[in-house]
C-alpha cells in the first residue's frame, strides 16, 4: 500500500473501513486544479485490498484527464467501495448512507456520480446524506437519470472520427463492430450503431443482455474466449478495464479500438503494442466523457438535451481529431498525445 501511494501523483486519498459491513471505502482525489474533484463511485468485490486501492488511484487520474480534455471545470477523483464476497445486500442502504456522510463532510472537495455496480437509485440513497454533492439521481428525485446513452453517443462520435482517419470516411455504415459488454453503455451503443447501419456483434456474460441482443435483435453473440480474436473493423470495450494487455493485443484482428470502458490499457506499454500492430486506439478517457458531461451539464448547468448532445458530439470529435493529428505529427501513441493535450490544459491553470 505504501508504494502504491508513494508512486501515485495525486493529491489526497481518504481510506475508511466500514465496520458493520466489512467494506473498504477509498476516495481518491487526483487533482483539484481545474475545480472540485468529481468522479463516479464504483462498488464491487476485489480479490484484495491492494487492487481496490489501485483501481481508485488509477481511475481518479483518468477522471482528471477526462475533464481536462472536455473543457468541464472539474478536477478528477473516484471512489471505490470494495465489498466483501459475502456482502449482505440488506446492508447496502445503510452503507451507502454512511458513504454519503463522508462525501458530505468533504464539503464540496469531491462530487460523485454512478460507476460500475451503481445505479441512479443508489445515487438517490447516497444523496440522502451526501447532497448536494451527488450527480446522477433518478428523474423522480430531481436527477437526470442514466448516463449510459450519453456515454454511448460520445463513443459513437469518437468511432466516426477514428473511421475517417483509418478508412477515409466517417460513416459507420457496413462497418463490422464488436461491442464487448452490452450493459448500460454497451447496450445503448449497440442501438446507435444499428441505426448507423453498422454490422454489430456483441459479447456479454449476463443472461439478460444475451437474450435481448441475440434473441430479440438477432445479433451475433461472441463467446468470451473468442472476443479478442474475432475479425472486425472496430473493437469496442464497454465492460471492465485492463482488457488491452500483452495477452489480448497480439490476438486482435481489428483496425480500431474505441470503447466506453475506463482504463482499458493494462499498462502504459499497451499503447505502443497497439500502435505496433497498426491498430488506431481512441483513448478511453477522451471518448467516454459523455456520461459525466450529461450529468453535470443537465443537473448543474441547465443544458437542454439537444445542447448536451451537440456538446458531447462536437467536443469529443474536435479533441480526438486534434489528438490523432498530434500523434501522427510527432510519431507518438494516441495515448501519449492525449496526455500532452490534457497536461497542457492542466498547466494553463494555476
Ligand atoms: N462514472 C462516470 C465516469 O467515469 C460518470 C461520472 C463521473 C458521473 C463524474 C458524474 C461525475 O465518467
Amino acid at each position: 500500500m505504501e508504494s502504491l501511494l508513494k508512486e501515485w501523483d495525486g493529491e489526497t486519498t481518504i481510506i475508511s473501513y466500514d465496520k458493520p459491513t466489512g467494506a473498504w471505502i477509498f476516495i481518491a482525489i487526483f487533482s483539484t486544479r481545474l475545480g472540485p474533484a468529481a468522479g463516479g463511485t464504483r462498488m464491487k468485490h476485489y480479490s484484495d485490498f491492494q487492487s481496490a486501492l489501485q483501481d481508485a488511484l488509477r481511475l481518479s487520474e483518468a477522471m482528471t484527464y477526462k475533464f481536462a480534455l472536455s473543457g468541464i471545470s472539474f478536477g478528477g477523483g473516484k471512489t471505490v467501495i470494495a465489498i466483501p464476497c459475502d456482502f449482505d445486500t440488506q446492508s447496502r442502504h445503510a452503507l451507502l448512507r454512511r458513504y454519503g456522510e463522508m462525501v458530505q463532510k468533504l464539503g464540496g472537495l469531491f462530487y460523485t456520480g454512478p460507476d460500475v455496480g451503481m445505479s441512479s437509485t443508489d445515487m438517490d440513497i447516497i444523496s440522502e446524506t451526501g447532497s448536494p454533492y451527488v450527480f446522477g439521481r433518478t428523474p423522480k428525485s430531481g436527477g437526470a437519470g442514466s448516463s449510459g446513452p450519453a456515454t454511448a453517443l460520445g463513443v459513437l462520435s469518437g468511432m466516426q472520427v477514428a473511421c475517417e482517419h483509418v478508412f477515409g470516411e466517417r460513416s459507420l455504415n457496413g462497418r463490422r463492430i464488436l461491442v464487448q459488454g452490452a450493459g448500460s453503455v454497451g447496450g445503448a451503443l449497440i442501438e446507435y450503431l444499428r441505426k448507423a447501419g453498422a454490422d454489430v456483434m456483441f459479447s456479454d456474460v449476463e443472461e439478460k443482455s444475451i437474450c435481448r441482443f441475440r434473441d430479440d435483435f438477432s445479433l451475433q453473440c461472441i463467446s468470451a474466449d473468442k472476443v479478442y480474436s474475432v475479425e472486425c473493423d472496430i473493437f469496442a470495450p464497454c465492460a471492465l478495464g485492463a482488457v488491452l494487455n500483452n495477452k489480448t493485443i497480439p490476438q486482435l484482428k481489428c483496425r480500431v479500438v474505441a470503447g466506453g470502458a475506463n482504463n482499458q490499457l493494462a499498462e502504459p506499454e499497451d499503447a505502443e503494442r497497439l500502435r505496433d500492430r497498426g491498430i488506431l486506439y481512441a483513448p478511453d478517457y477522451v471518448i467516454n466523457v459523455g456520461g459525466a458531461m450529461f450529468l453535470i451539464g443537465m443537473e448543474a448547468q441547465d443544458w437542454t438535451q439537444k445542447n448536451m448532445e451537440n456538446k458531447v458530439t462536437e467536443g469529443i470529435q474536435t479533441v480526438l481529431q486534434q489528438i490523432f493529428e498530434l500523434a501522427a505529427a510527432k510519431n507518438i501513441t494516441t495515448e501519449a498525445a492525449a496526455r500532452q493535450v490534457a497536461e497542457k490544459r492542466l498547466s494553463s491553470v494555476k
